[in-house]
């Protein structure tokens, strides 16, 4: 895959997990110059298709720590008005919250005062680091977002659970969804409807919540496959192990 939008290979170590942003255990983060290119081909795709270009209401339905999410509102945070996130992991949900909370003022002041109590306990490099960092976004966050605030929100569902997504999204709100869905070693999919193509029945609950001009970009494994009949194919690209498609519905 040739990077069309992120084409510098930047120094993201502001944003990485771990350092301001709290990370899951165990699941490895997603990349940062990727997330960027997948959410600016997105865009695009809305320019071309639908003629679109304001600010987006972003979803995610499998957001683990929304870690991806958190830093799209970094590094894109002008073009969208609010990140939803779900997760059917009671963990991750709570943690995602934490992270989203990171996109304002009030999260991230907590996030710099938990930050300087271990620095002042511990004395470690990492956390004087990581202090460093969030000084960085808090100067992004009140010069860059404060004329804009993002809006965000975290709710607890199954991907999959029509019903339970309808219940907390109004119908044709969604612009864009962007998912990391489970592969694997690190995340597998969990169903409490038995079903058996949860992709599939993720796309089908999608179809409640997004806008006739919206795009859906998935990540997922080779083994998946994010096709519906209600949703056409922009394009498919592989990066590693990822697959990554983008759809529109129709
Ligand atoms: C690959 S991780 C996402 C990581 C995320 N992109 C990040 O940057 O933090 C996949 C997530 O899907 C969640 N998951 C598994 N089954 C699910 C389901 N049926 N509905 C919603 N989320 C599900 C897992 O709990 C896990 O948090």
């Amino acid at each position: 895959m040739q990077y069309q939008y992120a084409t510098e290979q930047k120094d993201y170590s502001d944003l990485s997990s771990g350092r301001v942003f709290y990370s899951l255990p165990g699941h490895p983060a997603f990349p940062v110059r990727l997330a960027s290119e997948i959410f600016q081909r997105c865009l695009a795709h809305r320019a071309a298709v639908y003629q679109v270009s304001g600010p987006c209401t972003l979803y995610d339905p499998c957001c683990g720590a929304a870690y991806h999410l958190s830093v799209l509102g970094y590094l894109h945070g002008e073009h969208i008005r609010e990140i939803i996130a779900s997760d059917i992991d009671e963990k991750a949900v709570a943690l995602a919250g934490r992270n989203l909370s990171l996109l304002h003022e009030d999260g991230l002041n907590r996030r710099i005062a938990e930050l300087s109590k271990m620095l002042e306990q511990y004395g470690r490099r990492s956390h004087r680091e990581a202090l460093q960092s969030a000084a960085v976004l808090k100067d992004k966050l009140l010069t860059v977002r404060k004329s804009q605030p993002l809006e965000t929100r975290v709710f607890q569902a199954s991907a999959t659970a029509k019903r339970a997504i309808a219940n907390q999204i109004e119908p044709q709100s969604v612009d864009m969804v962007f998912t990391d869905v489970p592969y694997g070693r690190h995340s597998q999919w969990q169903t409490i409807d038995g079903s058996s193509n949860p992709l599939r029945s993720m796309l089908d609950a999608l179809l409640e919540v997004v806008s006739d001009s919206s795009i859906v970009a998935v990540s997922s494994d080779k083994q998946q496959k994010a096709a519906h009949e209600r949703f056409r194919r922009l394009e498919q690209f592989q990066v590693g192990k990822r697959r990554v498609i983008l759809l529109k519905p129709i």
